[in-house]
């Protein structure tokens, strides 16, 4: 994977921080796979994750939206192969897009007949989210208007991809994720690489006794950018 401008600047700019998070991403990716050995070949499995959803990803990023606020090939790939590996019934993801996406494809090739919602903050992308869906020949139904979620709140999630508005927002959602996880549920929070939502996150999985694994070493894109899965809650 290149090496881009801006990941680049912030190793010269921080390298202790860098080599912290790179350092706890490789120790967090070996406890995962201790935890969930089926993860063990989420590095190969997401190369084909990658190559599937990239055709449709280009069209994404050109034409939809952009690769700034598109979730990173990388996390989409791991999304996609995890779901695939994991097969979640119950799914949700809290900022549409790509990742509405991915999801259904990932639920139309299941055979356990996988529900997938899609949530977002603003009515105009999930406008769009619904056409390119459309255009994708996808499912664009379930579709739902934060913070209305009348329609999902007795429900209980088994993966839930956490992407949704600005990092206020996403913060401020937290505590509907880890209310919402069922009994094996796992959250993936992308855009991890930002410090304070990352404190706030992991203080927030730190209180309600939910375990937290870095995905840098897997989804670390060019951007900067990464995610961490976290799950199940505590019984
Ligand atoms: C990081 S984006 C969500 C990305 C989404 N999960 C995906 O995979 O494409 C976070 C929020 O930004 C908004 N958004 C998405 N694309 C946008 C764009 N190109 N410009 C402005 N806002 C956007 C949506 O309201 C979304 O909840």
């Amino acid at each position: 994977m290149k090496t881009k401008k801006r990941t680049l600047s912030k190793r010269i700019k921080h390298p202790v921080r860098e080599m912290l998070l790179d350092r706890s991403g490789r120790n967090d990716l070996a406890r995962l796979e201790k935890v969930i050995p089926r993860l063990k070949d989420s590095e190969a499995s997401m190369e084909v994750c990658a190559a599937l959803l990239r055709p449709a990803y280009r069209h994404y990023i050109d034409n939809v939206s952009n690769n700034f606020m598109a979730a990173s090939l990388e996390s989409s790939a791991f999304l996609y192969s995890m779901a695939r590996t994991m097969q979640p019934k119950n799914i949700v993801d809290l900022g549409s897009g790509f990742s509405s996406l991915v999801l259904r494809k990932y639920a139309a090739e299941a055979s356990n007949n996988p529900l997938v919602w899609s949530v977002d903050d603003h009515g105009g992308w999930l406008e769009k989210t619904a056409e390119f869906l459309q255009h994708m020949d996808s499912p664009s139904d379930n579709l739902l208007e934060w913070p209305d979620t009348t329609l999902i709140d007795d429900m209980k999630f088994d993966l839930i991809f956490h992407d949704m508005g600005n990092m206020n927002t996403r913060a401020d959602a937290l505590p509907w994720v880890t209310d919402h996880l069922s009994e094996n549920g796992y959250v993936i929070l992308d855009d991890m690489h930002k410090s304070d939502y990352r404190k706030k996150a992991m203080r927030h999985m730190q209180q309600e006794g939910i375990e937290c694994y870095s995905l840098r070493a897997l989804t670390h894109d060019y951007l900067g950018r990464f995610a961490v899965m976290a799950g199940p809650p505590k019984r």
